[in-house]
């Protein structure tokens, strides 16, 4: 990590209260992400708290969970963040990772981060999940990424 992404991220902890109110506002001169309402309820009490300071390592442990032993459940699935998370667009539909107003850009792109999930995953509702299609064919596909991500992560 950078230090400009340290000194970042520092600043959105110390300001996480006022990304919630969604607007863009200016705190002694800082301009803050504008982070987009979620569609629906959140699925627990705590996890507005939760997923700001964990959503990374959470999303790559049930990653390790579903690829390495085959949990399908829906809590921290990635479709279920896209679906909750969706943002309209002006044309009426979800809009993709590739529009800025994207939430997972929201944060993203004020502190650098870059993800490369979307390449396989779906960014919004009901788009192709190219994860899903890979993990179809007998498995193998999974297997190879399995395998990948023990070696990466070692
Ligand atoms: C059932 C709906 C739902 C699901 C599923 C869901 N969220 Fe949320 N999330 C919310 C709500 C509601 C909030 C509170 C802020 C708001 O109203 O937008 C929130 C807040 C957040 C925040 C803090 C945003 C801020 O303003 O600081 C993050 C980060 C986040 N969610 C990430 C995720 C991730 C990652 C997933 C998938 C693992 C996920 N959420 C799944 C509804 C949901
Ligand atoms: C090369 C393609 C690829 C990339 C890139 C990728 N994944 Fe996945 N991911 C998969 C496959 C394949 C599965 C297994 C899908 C299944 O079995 O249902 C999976 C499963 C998951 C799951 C559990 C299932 C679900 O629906 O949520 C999570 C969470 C997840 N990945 C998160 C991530 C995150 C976070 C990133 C980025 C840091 C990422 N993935 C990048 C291919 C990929
Ligand atoms: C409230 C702000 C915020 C929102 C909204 C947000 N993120 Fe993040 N995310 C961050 C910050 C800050 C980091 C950098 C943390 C670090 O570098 O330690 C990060 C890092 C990540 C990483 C790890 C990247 C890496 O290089 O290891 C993943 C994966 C990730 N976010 C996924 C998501 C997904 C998927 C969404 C949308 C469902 C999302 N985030 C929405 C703030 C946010």
């Amino acid at each position: 990590m950078t230090s400009f992404r340290q000194i970042a991220l520092v600043l959105l902890v110390l300001i996480g209260a006022p990304v919630a109110a969604a607007l863009a506002q200016e705190a002694s001169g800082v301009p803050l992400p504008a982070v987009p309402k979620a569609v629906k309820p959140a699925p627990d009490a705590n996890h507005e708290q939760l997923m700001r300071s964990n959503h990374m390592s959470l999303l790559k442990h049930k990653r390790d969970l579903t690829v390495h032993e085959g949990d399908r459940t829906p809590q921290y699935s990635l479709n279920e963040c896209v679906t909750c998370h969706a943002v309209t667009g002006g044309d009426g539909k979800a809009v993709t990772v590739a529009d800025p107003q994207h939430f997972c850009r929201a944060c993203h792109d004020y502190v650098a981060v870059k993800i490369d999930c979307f390449e396989c995953h779906a960014s919004r509702p009901g788009d192709e999940d190219k994860a899903a299609g890979l993990a179809a064919p007998g498995e193998s596909a999974v297997a190879a990424l399995s395998d990948y991500l023990q070696e990466v992560e070692q």
